[in-house]
């Protein structure tokens, strides 16, 4: 009876090994967007060709809209390994004690796609991934959104206009800063919370590409947008350090991969995301688009160049003086 008793054991064990020898290896991937966005497509397409390539030994479960975490939750999230990707975006690294990611929120400091995949895809944005290791976290790629818009319910078309409104911005101390310096007073909000903080009026009106604003639905609560490109909203892709090593190497090899083509694909709709969605916006009629002349520009610009050498010293002179190299940037200019 005993001997039986042990055999018995022995064979559901066996079996039971057996079956977790072939359960995927599941990869958790949550972000903060709608799926109709350039990170949400990217993340959709990373899990497509990464279960393709391993041949299902890894699934990959892609949570969207927040559904699994908010902003600041799914960066502890990853670091205690509840989850295993993100791409947050690079103005949410300061609290992580990665401050120099808010190079990328200095205003102005990008006129284009071209001149930010000069630092995003070379040795300067490998660096700033580099540092990230120390925390746990390794950075995988960049992916790209674009340049924001500012959205209010009264015309944003000078400085003075922003006077005392109240303007939701992400965790970044140069975001803070930039809202500032425009007479506006800047609130850190969790990007779930921002429509209904906007249709209830805890805040008067925000920042953001126009994939992100028309995916929220956020220019039906607000009666004007202003098209000012005056900041640049992209991401990291992350994921946490101890998983991603303990992955068989040949797995590990093949998600790299797909990483590599995620994230060209990402990069190549970026820009046509934002331009439908910048239609999409126009065509509905609830918000006003507001185009900026030269002369109006210019004062954005003279009003927000003094945040470059405000923060210089939190966010690395070395950095922002090699990124002012590579893309021709002058402040001087502004
Ligand atoms: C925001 O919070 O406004 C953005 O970072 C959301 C996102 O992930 O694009």
């Amino acid at each position: 009876m005993k001997l039986k008793s042990l055999v018995f054991t022995a064979v559901a064990l066996g079996l039971s090994f057996g079956a977790m020898a072939q359960a995927p290896i599941v990869i958790k991937f949550s972000h903060v967007v709608a799926v109709d966005t350039p990170k949400g497509k990217g993340a959709e397409q990373f899990k497509k060709l990464a279960e393709e390539r391993t041949k299902g030994r890894v699934k990959v479960e892609v949570y969207a809209n927040s559904t699994l975490y908010k902003d600041k939750e799914e960066m502890e999230a990853l670091q205690l390994g509840s989850v295993h990707m993100l791409a947050p975006s690079l103005a949410k690294f300061g609290p992580l004690g990665a401050r120099e990611f808010e190079v990328f929120d200095l205003p102005y400091i990008f006129d284009s796609y071209a001149e930010l995949h000069k630092i995003t895809g070379g040795p300067i944005g490998q660096g700033l991934l580099k540092k990230l290791e120390s925390k746990g976290i390794l950075g995988l790629a960049f992916w790209d959104n674009g340049f924001k818009v500012m959205s209010a319910n009264k015309p944003l078309k000078t400085p003075a206009d922003f006077k005392g409104l109240k303007l939701r911005i992400q965790s970044s101390k140069v975001l803070d800063a930039q809202m500032r310096a425009l007479g506006a007073n800047p609130q850190v909000m969790a990007f779930s919370e921002v429509y209904q903080g906007l249709q209830t009026g805890v805040v008067d009106g925000t920042e953001n590409p126009p994939s992100n604003l028309y995916t929220q639905k956020m220019h039906e609560v607000q009666k004007f947008v202003t098209l000012s490109d005056h900041g640049y909203l992209g991401y990291a892709v992350i994921v946490n350090k101890k998983f991603w090593d303990g992955l068989p190497a040949d797995v590990r090899g093949q998600l790299e991969g797909a990483m590599k083509d995620a994230t060209k694909y990402a990069n190549d709709i970026a820009k046509q995301e934002n331009d439908a969605a910048m239609e999409a916006v126009k065509k509905s009629g609830k918000s006003q688009i507001i185009t900026l002349s030269e002369a109006e520009k210019k004062e954005w610009k003279k009003a927000l160049v003094k945040v470059h050498s405000d923060h210089a010293d939190k966010i690395g002179k070395d950095l922002i003086q090699s990124i002012y190299k590579e893309t021709g940037f002058d402040p001087a200019k502004l």
